[in-house]
């Protein structure tokens, strides 16, 4: 039994939680420096969010780290991310192992310098057989890329006569994208104020209930992630239905 729930009484934990990491650059500047001190400071945020889950009992946790149009950031910065992407992995990787953590990306990890590729594929196989969470990291991800390549693929396989049209359903779809066999996200939280998705999940945000809080990601702490549990506990999910229907 894992200690919110205990502590909240209820039994409303979302199974999957996924983040989308915002305002490390705006944080940095209020303490008078660079966009990369910022981003140093996230990781901070990164592990107590990790294990803060772990306490929670979240199952899946996604975190958004880079976007397919971040690339498009100074080059300086870019390689700064790419950067502190390898060193962080190489520095958690041992305490994220004994805490249970599987690890896994979703995006074209391909498109990322091989000295990330390489460092993210290790901490895939040396975790792969954990079961207390399995933590998601986003990157070089973009969501139209992701549906769009489904799409190619299941043309391809059209053509190929391996697959026919009229067996293609919402869950056959859904396996075509990165996040094959993770289910879909019931809360996504954003940090720092911004009120929007950024290409992240939107197929798999259907039904997803969304919370936006202003603190910029250096800052978010287990209290943070409680509220957001807290909020999305209070949310009646209709689906559709009308309250009436919903069985309390
Ligand atoms: C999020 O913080 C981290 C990444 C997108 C890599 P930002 O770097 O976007 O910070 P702001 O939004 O400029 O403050
Ligand atoms: C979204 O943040 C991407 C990540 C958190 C990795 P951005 O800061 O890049 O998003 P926009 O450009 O403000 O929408
Ligand atoms: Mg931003």
């Amino acid at each position: 039994m894992n200690d919110f729930r205990e502590f909240n009484g209820l039994n409303k934990v979302p199974q999957h939680v996924a983040i989308i990491m915002d305002g490390n650059g705006r944080w940095a500047k209020t303490q008078g420096k660079d966009r990369l001190y910022g981003h140093t400071h996230g990781v901070e945020s990164v592990r107590e969010t990790v294990k803060s889950s772990v306490d929670l009992g979240i199952k899946y946790l996604t975190l958004y780290a880079f976007s397919t149009e971040n690339w498009l950031r100074p080059k300086e910065e870019v390689d700064g991310l790419m950067e502190l992407l390898v060193s962080a992995i190489s520095e958690e990787i041992k305490a994220l192992h004994e805490s249970g953590v599987r690890f896994k990306t979703i995006g074209d990890i391909t498109k990322l310098p091989p000295s990330c590729v390489d460092s993210l594929q290790e901490a895939v196989d040396f975790t792969s057989k954990n079961e207390a969470i399995t933590l998601i990291l986003a990157l070089n991800y973009s969501s139209q890329e992701e549906i769009l390549h489904a799409a190619q693929q299941i043309i391809s396989e059209i053509n190929q006569g391996v697959l026919q049209e009229k067996d293609l359903t919402k869950e056959l779809f859904s396996r075509y994208l990165y996040t094959d066999g993770i289910p879909d996200p019931e809360l996504i939280i954003r940090t720092s104020g911004e009120h929007r998705l950024s290409n992240f999940m939107l197929w798999q945000a259907a039904y997803a209930e969304l919370h936006f809080t202003p603190v910029f990601w250096p800052e978010f702490r287990k209290k943070h992630l409680v509220a957001a549990i807290e909020d999305f506990q209070h949310r009646q999910r209709r689906f559709g239905k009308t309250s009436e229907q919903i069985v309390v």
